[in-house]
């Protein structure tokens, strides 16, 4: 993504689901310029623990422990609670109403077109048993988008049809109640468009495949990680000619090194034949650890004090709720239900 496009006018919101620690993938994808958009425009920071339950009510006290460890995590990377507003989703609950709200404005067959809910309905394999709530977690995403007027979400690819969904409903409301009382948004989606693949190839590096690498990892974690990846299957010999397309090892080279001259010139060696995967492979691993040892070292130190955490949150989600209290005000009075 280019954060260069997002000016100080704008408001960004945007959010993790709380059902595990955040990895690299999720880091390439948004942290990392979520560190630098906070000091562009104001910026909103859900812990989704509401939406994340709903296809988790079986497993509630994951969701509640990991908005601990998310929040961790954002501060670990270098997320500053005094220039971002982070907050819990279910200590919010005009989210809850504005959503209600919203249901009024999509179909249930709008719904299961929606091509993220169908994807995620297919790889959890609900079939025809979709928890509603699940189903209509799309209004209740528009109620955070909007309930901050954010014009600005970055998300990853996958999240794209929930910012269209989301406009549509921001624009029905509008249309119905004749007034432009909320906000489309635009989605920031990475610059490279894909998703950091998973260690082991396979295109979604996720915590539930066991691909993934997460920021809390230790040093002998990240050096085993980078063992175990995968190169070119074909590339037997140093001597041998490699391919780069699809070569793990390479795709995180262009992810994570800093030095992309150096990179290209790898590149041509490799393909050229006579460089080995160990040379590769060390050089990830060097940038890796780089990346992740200051982070883990913060995480740390943050860690010790999980009460003061806590307190950050309780501070962020009061000022989020103060945002959201006034747009469903002004969202409830545009509907006429101001009575008295
Ligand atoms: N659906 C997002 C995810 O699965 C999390 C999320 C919840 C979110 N509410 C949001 C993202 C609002 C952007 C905006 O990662």
């Amino acid at each position: 993504m280019n954060p260069q496009k997002v000016s100080a006018a704008d408001i960004i919101l945007t959010g993790d689901r709380t059902t595990g620690p955040l990895h690299l993938g999720h880091y390439i994808g948004s942290l990392k310029n979520r560190v630098v958009l906070q000091d562009v425009c104001q910026q909103f920071l859900l812990l989704a623990d509401a939406q994340a339950l709903t296809d988790n009510m079986g497993n509630y006290v994951k969701v509640r422990d990991n908005v601990l460890q998310v929040a961790l995590d954002y501060l670990a990377v270098g997320i500053d609670p005094t220039k971002s507003t982070i907050f819990i989703q279910s200590l919010v609950p005009e989210l809850s109403e504005l959503s209600s709200y919203y249901l009024n404005l999509v179909t249930v067959a709008r719904l299961e077109r929606n091509p993220t809910i169908k994807d995620e309905i297919k790889l959890r394999g609900f079939e025809r048993d979709i928890p509603a709530g699940f189903l209509t977690y799309p209004a209740a995403q528009a109620a955070d988008i909007t309930a901050f007027k954010a014009t600005v979400v970055p998300v990853g690819a996958d999240q794209v049809p929930m910012i269209e969904q989301t406009n549509e409903i921001v624009r029905r409301f509008n249309n119905s109640v004749e007034r432009e009382v909320l906000v489309e948004a635009r989605a920031l989606v990475p610059e490279h468009g894909a998703r950091l693949p998973g260690i082991d190839g396979k295109a979604k590096m996720s915590k539930s495949l066991g691909n993934s690498l997460t920021l809390s990892a230790s040093a002998d974690e990240i050096r085993q990680a980078v063992k175990m990846m995968f190169t070119d299957p074909n590339h037997l010999r140093v001597e041998d000619p490699g391919q780069v397309e699809g070569n793990v090892v390479f795709t995180y080279l262009d992810a994570f090194d800093s030095d992309q001259e150096a990179v290209e010139d790898l590149k041509q060696r490799y393909r050229h034949g006579g460089l080995g995967d160990m040379v590769i492979k060390r050089r990830l691993e060097a940038c890796l650890q780089e990346l992740l040892e200051p982070i883990r070292a913060r995480r740390e130190a943050f860690a010790q004090d999980p009460a003061q955490v806590m307190a950050l949150l309780k501070q962020g989600t009061a000022r989020a709720r103060e945002t959201a209290a006034k747009t469903l005000a002004e969202v409830k009075d545009a509907m006429g239900l101001s009575y008295f």
